[in-house]
């Protein structure tokens, strides 16, 4: 398996991972305005054709944050995840970024055991932010090493 920036041809695969998996998908418009975005950065866990997670941020320098981050249910629990966010600290360490964000919903806790385990802390809450259920979400941050520091290698086998 290999980490890779995001292309465009990954949007199908995307979606269906999407629409298969999440109960509030994105849209194809909406993935495919994050591809676009000038200061988006996209990275995929591929094993071959398939894509097995992926994750977007967007950065403003030197902050950055993390958007989206999902991992096909068939490759969950299998370090897809943390890969995928290690080798993004070294690729946003790379553009100067010193820090990260993200929002997670406060009962989420696979996002929230994943997060802790990366070095990611709880700097507060944003009462009622999400919808559909309207639930809390909890603000996290990590600092960035700077490059070359940040722990970098890709996940063993498929
Ligand atoms: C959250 C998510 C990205 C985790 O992906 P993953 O590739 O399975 O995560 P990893 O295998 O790297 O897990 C790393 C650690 O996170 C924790 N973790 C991950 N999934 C977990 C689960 N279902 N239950 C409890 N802990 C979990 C564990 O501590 C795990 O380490 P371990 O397997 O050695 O115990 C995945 O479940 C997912 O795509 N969920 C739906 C989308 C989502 O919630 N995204 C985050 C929104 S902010």
């Amino acid at each position: 398996m290999i980490v890779r920036p995001l292309a465009p041809e990954d949007l199908a695969r995307i979606e269906r991972i999407e629409q298969g998996a999440m109960p509030s998908p994105w849209s194809e418009a909406a993935l495919r305005e994050e591809i676009g975005a000038a200061n988006g950065f996209a990275l995929v866990a591929a094993c071959g054709e398939t894509v097995c997670g992926y994750a977007f941020f967007r950065t403003v320098l030197p902050e950055s944050e993390l958007l989206h981050l999902v991992v096909a249910p068939e490759w969950r629990r299998r370090q897809v995840a943390t890969t995928l966010l290690r080798r993004a600290m070294a690729g946003l360490a790379a553009q100067g970024c010193t820090v990260c964000f993200l929002e997670v919903r406060a009962s989420n806790a696979a996002a929230l055991r994943l997060y802790a385990s990366t070095g990611f802390i709880r700097i507060g809450t944003r009462k009622h932010y999400y919808s559909q259920p309207v639930e809390d979400a909890l603000l996290l941050t990590r600092d960035i090493m700077p490059a070359g520091e940040e722990r970098n290698e890709d996940i063993a086998g498929c």
